[in-house]
């Protein structure tokens, strides 16, 4: 039994040394060590041995055990560490190669001039007040004095979800949603989206952006309307700018006002893109009806306001001389990269 266990090891150590791979020297513990292996096959027949030659073949099988085991651990370490420098050596790296050029995204023009719009007006002290587009009539029209069959509800038609549930047409609504919730001083503007039920053109679109602006405290008056909206414009269009304001009637507010911007274009001496007028229109604005501030449940003998609203597609237009409303929407990359 002494030469059957020397030759298994023999044997073992042989057959080890031509393993090329992990999965063979597996195979071979199996073989050799396993359950059904060489090995065991032999220490099955231990009980026809003497008393005295059992412990002696005993030690000696563990010890046959322990060095092929020992040996195949070390096969195994070899094999692994010629796979990795097999590896390193393959993946070595050129590094004279040119790099891999990544195309790094940017933000949408409409998305710049919001953020620019947002950083002016928190630092005058303004926070972003958010409020529903799907919205109902008394929030879009009927808390901003305008009742159902008033004629300027026409030049807003939208989109119904229900007669009373609607898609809002302006952001004025969040002016009521925020005067309901917050008591003065109040300091807010309100960019997002609105809805129309238009034709797309050049300079119309079903839906487009507008940001409202509202303050209500005690004693404000159209000075502070005037002088918000310029900061605003010198800081968006330069120094130069120039602001236009007209009497204009809007029902929620009293008096009212569109404000128009010197043309981006010619500066005021008339061009196409003004029309010959040398303005361009902007933005309506006024200070807040008495009516829209009672009905939110502010008292207009002590407080008053001044609110405005402005279409941020045509802020956007001007500061980037685009004469299609329709480029802004279209994702066309060919556009959006010359920004
Ligand atoms: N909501 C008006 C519109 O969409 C714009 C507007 C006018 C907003 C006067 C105002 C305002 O806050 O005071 O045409």
């Amino acid at each position: 039994m002494k030469e059957q266990l020397e030759k298994i090891e023999a044997l073992a150590k042989e057959e080890l040394n031509s393993c090329k791979e992990i999965k063979a020297l597996d195979d071979l513990r199996v073989k050799y060590l396993g359950k059904k292996g060489e090995l065991t096959a032999i220490l099955k027949q231990m009980g026809k041995l003497s008393a005295e030659e059992r412990p002696v073949i005993g030690q000696l099988a563990n010890k046959v055990r322990a060095d092929i085991e020992q040996a195949i651990t070390e096969k195994v370490a070899v094999l692994k560490a010629d796979a990795q420098a097999e590896k390193i050596k393959a993946e070595s790296i050129d590094i004279t190669l040119p790099g891999k050029k990544q195309s790094l995204g940017k933000l949408h023009p409409m998305t710049v001039v919001e953020n620019e719009i947002k950083d002016i007006f928190m630092g005058m002290g303004f926070n972003i007040a958010d409020g529903p587009e799907i919205d109902d009539d008394y929030h879009v029209f009927e808390a901003l004095n305008l009742p159902p069959d008033h004629p300027a509800r026409d030049t807003q038609d939208t989109f119904y979800i229900t007669d009373n549930i609607l898609l809002r047409t302006q952001t004025s609504s969040v002016q009521v949603h925020v005067m309901e919730t917050q008591k003065p001083p109040i300091r807010i503007i309100s960019p997002g989206r609105v809805y129309r039920s238009d034709a797309v053109d050049a300079t119309h679109s079903p839906l487009f952006h507008q940001i409202e602006g509202l303050v209500v405290d005690k004693g404000i008056t159209m000075s502070d309307l005037k002088g918000t909206l310029e900061m605003l414009m010198k800081k968006i269009y330069g120094n130069n700018c120039k602001l236009r304001f007209r009497p204009h009637h809007f029902p929620f507010t009293e008096p009212s006002c569109e404000v128009d911007i010197s043309c981006f274009n010619c500066g005021g001496k008339g061009c196409s893109m003004c029309k010959d007028e040398g303005y361009i229109e902007l933005l309506g604005a006024g200070m807040v009806h008495p009516k829209v501030l009672e009905g939110c449940g502010i008292d207009s003998n002590i407080y008053s306001g001044f609110a405005f609203g402005l279409g941020l597609e045509r802020m956007v237009m001007g500061r980037y001389d685009i004469n299609d409303l329709r480029l802004l929407y279209e994702n066309d990359l060919r556009f959006l990269e010359q920004f």
